[in-house]
């Protein structure tokens, strides 16, 4: 499995505070059958793009190597998890931030109530400068539960959906989970992340969620939200035509 939300990286964000602790998340993916992380440290301080790109690059270097040497079979590629706010208007090329050096943009927005329009302007502007924008965790957003025909608006526009596998196994609560399990099965969503942050509380565990999910989530679902689509998205492919269910 192929994981495209992980806060893997030591001391880069709220994420891994160590190598050390970095390791033991490589450990846990390894035995939860992940042998990709997609790194995706939270970026938002535009005016510092390339120092950002530098320690993150670094950072994965380090801990590729570092995996390697142990004798793990799982291996870090680069990404971001991208905050939308007004200075998108005005940022610089964002193509570093990208997972993987593809078009596919990792996005999040404010877990403040905030107005869906906001949402589709940013995106309006991302899509214009060429990206196709994942947004991640969109079932943690009030504003998008409480209207979920911004999910139509963003789709129609060309963006695409991230949940998240704690989301999806009912972690946040029951609303969250329908949302979640709503969005796969109308076709929204293009794959689940861990969104993990460490190796215990917020983790990478994915087997032990996977066993969670509503019945409703088929192993099919499962193969293509953890498997087949993220590994389009890592080799810089289209994901597949879908015929959706509008909200
Ligand atoms: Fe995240």
């Amino acid at each position: 499995m192929i994981d495209i939300h992980c806060h893997i990286l030591p001391n880069m964000d709220d994420g891994s505070d160590s190598l050390e602790e970095s390791l033991n998340m490589i450990r846990v993916a390894q035995k939860n059958d992940t042998n990709v992380i997609i790194a995706t440290p939270h970026f938002y301080k535009y005016d510092s793009i390339d120092e950002f790109v530098y320690e993150r690059d670094e950072k994965a270097l380090l801990l590729n190597n570092a995996a390697k040497e142990l004798g793990y079979n799982v291996s870090v590629a680069c990404g971001a998890e991208v905050f939308l706010d007004p200075r998108i208007f005005t940022a610089d090329n964002l193509d570093e931030l990208t997972l993987n050096g593809s078009k596919y943009l990792l996005c999040e927005f404010t877990l403040k109530p905030f107005e869906n329009e906001k949402a589709v302007i940013y995106c309006e502007e991302l899509v214009s400068r060429g990206y196709v924008p994942i947004i991640a965790h969109p079932e943690r957003y009030i504003n998008f539960l409480n209207d979920p025909t911004v999910v139509n608006d963003l789709w129609d526009m060309g963006c695409k959906f991230q949940v998240n596998a704690s989301g999806l196994a009912g972690h946040g609560g029951e609303r969250m989970q329908d949302f979640a399990c709503e969005l796969i099965k109308r076709g929204f969503c293009v794959a689940i992340g861990t969104d993990a942050h460490s190796s215990n509380l917020r983790n990478n565990r994915i087997l032990d969620k996977t066993d969670e999910f509503p019945e409703e989530i088929t192993k099919e679902d499962i193969e293509e939200q953890l498997n087949a689509n993220p590994l389009r998205i890592l080799k810089k492919e289209d994901l597949p035509e879908k015929e959706v269910e509008y909200f």
